[in-house]
């Protein structure tokens, strides 16, 4: 396996961090490595807020549901999809101003993951770990209104980033037959193909090294997005002058 892949298979969402900071030119750095990601239609929809406040980092962690890596990590990005750099490129090239199309808001919040994505790579290719932070979508507008997000710009997710102090397992993925069709899409085969997964998933929730449990992947899943449904999304992204059309 060549560095980079044997990398990749070993990422872990790190959560515990040593007080050790990052120093800027590394942030600048693993940025840029971000920012190398492709983009639709090169229009690099996306900002980054560092969030170095403490107690702006208290309210966030809050928002989130009282996750204290949050507060912890040596540093804390807020991940957004950014169309109002573009909105102002259509208004000096007289091209009509964006009008809440949802191709562009797929588009924008595409090309953030894969800024995000690509960034987290790097961090964990110089020994850094971190986790993305989903939560903030708990209360996306006090998190708005925190970093004074402008219209047509939303919170993705966070990126909390640190020294990893501690070495949680991987987690099996899906075997590649599972998700990787051929031709045409099969359903056909998801019953046997989520048994032999639940039963891998069982085992590994219950002989991991920490917060075991008997369950398996359905239940586990199931449970996180059916208590995640988030309904004021719709309206908050709305509001932002998204997905009007
Ligand atoms: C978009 C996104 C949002 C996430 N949100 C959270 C979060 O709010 N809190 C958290 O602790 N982990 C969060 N995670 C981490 C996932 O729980 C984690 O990636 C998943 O369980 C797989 O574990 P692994 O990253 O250790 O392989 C998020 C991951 C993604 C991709």
């Amino acid at each position: 396996m060549n560095p980079v892949i044997e990398k990749m298979k070993q990422h872990r969402s790190i959560r515990k961090y040593t007080d050790k900071p990052i120093s800027e030119m590394m942030l600048k750095s693993l940025i840029e490595c971000g920012q190398a990601a492709a983009s639709s239609s090169f229009i690099q929809a996306y900002s980054i807020v560092q969030v170095i406040d403490s107690d702006s980092r208290s309210t966030i962690a809050k928002a989130a549901g009282g996750q204290s890596w949050i507060k912890d990590a040596a540093a804390f990005l807020v991940i957004c999809a950014d169309l109002n750099r573009i909105d102002h490129c259509c208004r000096i090239t007289n091209a009509t101003s964006l009008e809440g199309y949802t191709e562009h808001f797929i588009a924008a919040t595409v090309d953030a993951a894969l800024m995000a994505q690509n960034l987290l790579l790097a961090a964990e290719s110089e020994g850094l770990g971190g986790v993305f932070i989903g939560g903030i979508r708990n209360a996306p507008d006090v998190i708005a209104d925190v970093l004074k997000l402008p219209e047509l710009v939303y919170p993705v997710f966070g990126l909390c980033l640190g020294w990893p102090d501690h070495d949680p397992e991987t987690k099996p993925r899906m075997p590649v037959e599972m998700i990787l069709h051929q031709d045409q899409y099969r359903s056909d085969n998801i019953p046997s193909n989520v048994d032999e997964y639940d039963s891998l998933m069982a085992n590994y929730y219950a002989s991991r090294l920490k917060n075991q449990r008997m369950s398996n992947w359905s239940i586990q899943t199931c449970e996180a997005i059916q208590g995640k449904k988030r309904e004021h999304m719709l309206g908050f992204l709305q509001q932002r002058g998204f997905l009007k059309r």
